[in-house]
């Protein structure tokens, strides 16, 4: 069974599918993790960002897995080394949508995520998952949130990572993501049909993943 959570950057996909996987005893697979690898890995080799062939070239000889840990937290191995931590650099967010938007990485990526999402159980999140990678998955949701509120929760959450950054460039990040995942042209950020819409806006965490657990049952 496969279950898809898809939503903008910052309204607790990631969060909430950690949380149901765990309770439900499903995979996680965090499937913008997987973008952010592929960046890391454009960066770290030096790839100009505008160097679409070669971005396509890395793409088709990386290999990017994700270990479920125990204690419900995800590993990001790119070619067999954990890069868990890296992928959540400022770096990398600023990049990782410009990536996310060739074609030819979607393609590779879609079949590295139904594979993983063919391994078992699993609960995927991202934002074409219930269009695009498992438009068949038995239970879809759609998390939503205003811009200020995941503005809030990002910049809450970098703090933690001791990453100092203003709400304001946290904000402007967003909505430069938001923009280029919803307008692209290959699998657009896109509310599946059969989705349950959520708006998390008002809602702590607890009362998102009950919610979701509520129309599970
Ligand atoms: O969920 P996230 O912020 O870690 O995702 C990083 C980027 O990856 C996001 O801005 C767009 C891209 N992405 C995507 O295009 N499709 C997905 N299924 C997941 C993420």
């Amino acid at each position: 069974m496969n279950i898809a959570i898809d939503g903008p950057a910052g309204a607790g996909t990631s969060t909430i599918a950690k949380i149901i996987a765990q309770k439900l005893g499903f995979l996680y697979i965090d499937t913008g993790a997987m973008y952010r690898a592929l960046t890391f890995k454009v960066l770290e080799e030096g790839v100009d960002i505008r160097n679409t062939v070669e971005i396509i070239n890395l793409a088709r000889k990386t290999s990017i897995d994700l270990i479920n840990n125990p204690d419900g937290s995800l590993k990001v191995m790119l070619d067999s080394k954990d890069v868990s931590r890296e992928i959540r650099e400022p770096r990398i967010t600023k990049h990782v949508s410009d990536i996310a938007k060739i074609k030819e990485v979607r393609d590779v990526m879609l079949t590295l995520q139904r594979n993983l999402g063919n391994r078992g159980n699993s609960i995927l999140d991202g934002r074409d998952i219930g269009t695009v990678v498992f438009p068949n998955a038995e239970k879809k949701f759609y998390l939503d949130a205003y811009l200020g509120e995941r503005a809030n929760r990002r910049h809450k959450e970098l703090h933690g990572l001791g990453q100092k950054v203003s709400l304001c460039s946290v904000e402007a990040d967003l909505q430069n993501r938001d923009t280029i995942d919803s307008t692209r042209e290959v699998a657009p950020l896109k509310k599946a049909d059969d989705a349950v819409y959520i708006d998390t806006t008002n809602l702590n965490i607890e009362q998102v993943a009950e919610k979701v657990l509520t129309y599970l049952k």
